[in-house]
């Protein structure tokens, strides 16, 4: 089972640069929310209530701001700085004691995944019980991306970080599960040519011990890019096309909660409190109507 999540929501965001000077990308407005309540709820659809955040050296209260250790959202958050961020794995050694013996389930903060076949996949996976797991969606350009390489059997056999060039158009999405073995693993590794420790080197540590299983969300599933200012406003007006058409919110946290049963009526208006009078609470308020 897995019962722990990291959220790994440092990074220099330099692409998204002069915007993310001041602030962390992962508090940009995605349409209608911040940025990280779209990976946070992807962790609590997969039903993880203890949830660790990494974030850059310096930017704690920001998000404790949006996201405060005491919630109304029935589950328990804990924050960590990385000083530099070093690379990816680094949120392994980061959450060393977070993770303790447990399995650990990492998204990355820019990551957004939207799809009804999801949730499924999540509910089924959380009886993942030992050794890396990862999440792949096929995309026009891999070579932007960790890629997989698959045998006839759709078994894992090769993973490379952002190969110049590619015959497989799977990408690896920031979506990973691991048991707690990923922590000494992450602390053998050494940074690559770029100067960063690489979650692709980690992952095939795992492959090298027959220990990586590979899943896959389909075409029925998006998996939408956040990396650059033209890709975050796709992303921004797919979820605007979605939301007005339905009359549905995409990553409400706390309908999440109050679906999974974690939170009570009151949770809701404490919430409505909080974020004052706007389209969210307006939202919240109908679903405890
Ligand atoms: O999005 C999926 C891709 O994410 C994977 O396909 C790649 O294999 C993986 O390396 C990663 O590639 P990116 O180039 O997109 O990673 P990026 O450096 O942009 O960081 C992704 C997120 O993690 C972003 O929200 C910033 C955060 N981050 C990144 C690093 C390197 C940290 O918080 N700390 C870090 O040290």
């Amino acid at each position: 089972m897995i019962k722990k999540g990291i959220i790994l929501a440092g990074g220099h965001g330099s692409r998204m640069s002069p915007l993310t000077k001041a602030v962390n990308k992962q508090l940009l407005p995605l349409y209608d929310k911040p940025l990280i309540f779209y990976p946070l709820s992807i962790l609590m659809l997969a039903g993880i209530k203890n949830i660790l955040i990494i974030v850059n050296k310096g930017q704690l209260n920001q998000f404790r701001k949006i996201l405060p250790e005491k919630n109304n959202l029935g589950i328990k958050i804990e924050y960590k700085e990385q000083l530099k961020p070093a690379g990816l794995p680094q949120a392994f050694t980061i959450g060393e004691k977070f993770i303790g013996k447990d399995n650990v389930c990492m998204i990355l903060g820019d990551n957004f995944f939207y799809g009804q076949s999801l949730t499924k996949i999540l509910k089924k996976n959380s009886v993942f019980q030992s050794g890396a797991k990862v999440f792949l969606h096929p995309v026009k350009n891999p070579q932007n991306y960790g890629v997989a390489f698959l045998n006839s059997k759709n078994k894992v056999i090769k993973l490379v970080e952002k190969p110049k060039k590619t015959k497989s158009n799977l990408a690896v999405t920031g979506l990973y599960f691991f048991d707690s073995k990923v922590i000494d693993l992450s602390k053998r590794l050494k940074p690559s040519k770029r100067g960063e420790l690489e979650i692709i080197d980690l992952l095939n540590l795992y492959k090298s011990k027959k220990k990586l299983k590979a899943e896959f969300i389909g075409r029925g599933g998006a998996w939408l890019d956040t990396g650059n200012v033209k890709d975050y406003y796709s992303a921004s007006n797919f979820i605007s096309t979605i939301e007005s058409r339905q009359g549905l919110k995409i990553a409400c946290l706390e309908e999440i909660a109050f679906n999974n049963g974690w939170i009570k009526k009151n949770n809701i208006l404490e919430s409505i409190k909080f974020y004052g009078n706007c389209n969210y609470s307006k939202y919240l308020k109908s679903i405890i109507k």
